[in-house]
């Protein structure tokens, strides 16, 4: 589906064709429709011009059918343009969950990245070609608004909150990289560039970091915090299981549930009597104003990566549910496994 716009930006992401494909029917549409109503204006206005000066027209009745058709007719053309545009909209804000995470963090004026591996850059983000790509985003102060145009990808990077997207380069290359959204005098500067290498050169590029993976440095601000204390992988703290939450559903108190998600996990930080969980008691202090966004990250990070460990080793997988139903002084009977496991994963890179 690879429609040729002139003058658009390069092509460089699975979307792309399919957004220009979209835009390129609105554009059909509007020069179609456009220049139909042209040249009927031009064909009624010579066909019923005023032949002398005292004719008088005759009445004109309505016409049911005419009418039906051009309501029905647009409904289906809006429908359908609606029904289409959803449909890219729903699948690019729905990451799967093969992709590959980078943190952005957004502030006056540049873009700040952090890769699972370690690296962090600055206006500047290395992937690799072919793989799909997520990206989490925060911002340090206002929003700022993430556009790249090769990938026909945008999206608002809103203070307190993720917001998450995803993409699939197909080319690799350079590709600009623009703050969208007026966020104060150097906006025009919140500049950078995407570099889409082949896998082959991002592996290598990787290796050439020196930075402590993300997860790891979550693990350290862990301890660091003493978040430890409560959420041990035991269940014998005081807080939930941790280990092997991630992307799970946690059941909370009043019945309802949430997907333990990276707002999840970064609301439960900053905000913890927001969402308690079934069997705990909302005792745990806030941590809003002691951790930076990117510690956020990567806290989130070592949350995601203690869930992924849990499933990994445990496929047939004790039942998501049980590490977070269980109340903090509930007979350690079924999850064990869990927390067994669980412990040896965190003690190992101590
Ligand atoms: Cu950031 Cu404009």
């Amino acid at each position: 589906m690879q429609v040729s716009v002139p003058f658009a930006p390069d092509q460089a992401s699975t979307y792309s064709g399919e957004v220009d494909a979209l835009y390129g029917f609105l554009w059909a549409l509007t020069i179609g429709v456009g220049a139909v109503l042209t040249i009927l204006i031009i064909y009624f206005a010579v066909k019923y011009r005023r032949r002398t000066e005292d004719e008088i027209p005759k009445a004109v009745e309505g016409s049911l059918k005419l009418e039906v058709v051009w309501t029905v007719i647009p409904f289906f053309i809006a429908m359908g343009i609606f029904t289409w545009g959803a449909s890219i909209y729903y699948k690019r804000y729905s990451p799967p969950s093969e992709a590959l995470d980078v943190y952005v963090v957004a502030k006056q004026w540049m873009w700040k990245f952090q890769h699972l591996d370690g690296q962090r850059e600055i206006n500047e983000l290395h992937i690799p070609v072919g793989r799909k790509i997520k990206l989490t985003m925060t911002t340090e102060d206002v929003i700022h608004s993430l556009f790249v145009p090769a990938f026909r990808l945008k999206m608002d990077v809103v203070p307190g909150k993720y917001s998450s997207i995803w993409f699939q380069p197909t080319e690799a290359g350079r590709y600009h990289l623009f703050c969208a959204e007026y966020c104060g005098t150097s906006h025009s500067g919140m500049i950078g560039w995407i570099d889409v290498m082949e896998p082959s050169e991002y592996q290598s590029w990787l290796s050439g970091g020196s930075g402590e993976a993300l997860a790891a440095s979550g693990e350290k601000l862990f301890q660091q915090l003493g978040c430890v204390t409560c959420h041990r992988s035991d269940g014998q703290g005081r807080g939930p299981i941790l280990e092997g939450l991630f992307g799970k559903e946690a059941a909370l108190q009043g019945g309802q549930k949430v997907t333990a998600d990276e707002a999840y996990v970064r609301e439960s930080i900053l905000n913890p009597k927001a969402k308690v969980v079934e069997g705990y008691q909302p005792i745990m202090p806030t941590f809003q104003g002691l951790v930076t966004e990117e510690q956020l990250l990567q806290l989130v990070a070592y949350v995601k990566s203690i869930g992924k460990t849990q499933t990994g080793t445990n496929p047939a997988g004790a039942s998501p549910s049980p590490p977070n139903k269980m109340g903090a002084a509930a007979v350690p009977t079924g999850p064990p496994q869990t927390g067994r496991s669980g412990g040896a994963e965190a003690k190992k890179p101590r």
